[in-house]
């Protein structure tokens, strides 16, 4: 009884693993896409009330500037106007390097030149957690692109990171913000493109809505114009509530509620990574 029994645990493990590591990758990906990379922040459309949940990912927000003029796609699994056709490779290429499956640069708007330092797991469990997203016929606008669209890489995100470099507390801060582009909405935009060597986190950023206009606020350590004075709670409140210092509610388009579902630790590496970020006055 015994033999048999134990034998039947090393079948039922020896069974369930690839099973389980399938489900985890797919549970990471889950976690990223509908947390600190707010994907649906862009690519799920928006009622008067909110995110549509049931028709999530099927294409969001549009944007009319000098550069293009677009809509986020529809990143659902529908073939026809999804991505289910498009390859795990040809994923990778447009996560990473903002190459579209028909060989364009994908508008600048969507932060794939913030994803070049995504660790090769948590690109595999994106793309797993892509997959399982029930597919949604959407046709949204084709594209106008008004100039080549480039591909900025923040400085220090060139290239993939290691599991072992996410084992350091500021490192691991480092990365959970650029996944996020915390810094791209929160540098300042100057002639050759966002300022990152000099004004890295002082603010300033515009960005028109329904909310009228919200302009991005210092987050560098300076104590006096940035949260150099802040408590670590105060900041967590900021990015996960959306409450400022002094109380009051912040606007959008920061992605609050999906800040809401980042795990304690990845929080607290968040904000050791912000203290790091030189004032700017
Ligand atoms: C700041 C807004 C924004 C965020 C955040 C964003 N995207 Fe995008 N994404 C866009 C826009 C806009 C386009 C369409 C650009 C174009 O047509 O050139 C796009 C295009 C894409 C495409 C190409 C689909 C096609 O039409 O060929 C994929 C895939 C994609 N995004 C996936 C993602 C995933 C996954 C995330 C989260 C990791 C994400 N995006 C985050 C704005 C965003
Ligand atoms: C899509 C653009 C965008 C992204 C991405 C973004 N923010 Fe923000 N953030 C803003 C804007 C705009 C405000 C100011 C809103 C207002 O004034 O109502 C803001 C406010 C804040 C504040 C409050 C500062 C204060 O003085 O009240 C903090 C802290 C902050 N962001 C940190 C972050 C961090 C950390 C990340 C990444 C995890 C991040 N932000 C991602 C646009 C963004």
């Amino acid at each position: 009884m015994i033999r048999s029994g134990s034998l039947a645990l090393v079948i039922g493990a020896i069974l369930i693993s690839p099973v389980s590591a399938a489900s985890d990758l797919v549970a990471r990906g889950d976690y990223l896409v509908n947390g600190i990379l707010t994907c649906g922040n862009c690519h799920t459309p928006k009622g008067p009330s909110g995110e549509i949940t049931d028709k999530a990912f099927s294409g969001g927000a549009s944007w009319d500037e000098p550069p293009f003029k677009v809509t986020a796609s529809n990143i659902t699994q529908d073939k026809e106007t999804g991505i289910g056709n498009y390859t795990d490779a040809q994923l990778r290429q447009l996560l990473r390097k903002g190459i579209k499956r028909n060989g364009a640069p994908v508008a600048m708007i969507m932060p794939s030149g913030f994803y070049e330092i995504m660790t090769e797991r948590d690109l595999d469990a994106v793309i797993a957690y892509l997959r399982t997203i029930k597919p949604i016929k959407n046709a949204v606008p084709d594209p106008i692109y008004r100039m080549v669209q480039r591909h900025p890489v923040p400085p220090g995100g060139d290239s993939a990171y290691t599991e072992a470099m996410l084992g350091d507390k500021v490192q691991q801060g480092f990365y959970l913000t650029t996944i996020a582009h915390c810094m791209e909405c929160h540098t300042p935009m100057g002639p050759q493109g966002r300022e990152f060597a000099t004004r890295l986190g002082a603010g300033g950023g515009k960005f028109p809505g329904p909310w009228g206009v919200s302009v991005s606020r210092n987050i560098s350590s300076s104590k006096t114009n940035g949260i150099g004075g802040w408590t670590d709670d105060e900041i967590k409140r900021a990015i996960t509530q959306g409450v400022s210092k002094d109380g009051s509610k912040l606007n959008p388009p920061m992605g609050f509620h999906y800040y809401a579902t980042v795990s304690a630790a990845d929080l607290d590496a968040i904000v050791a990574y912000l203290r790091t970020v030189p004032p700017k006055e």
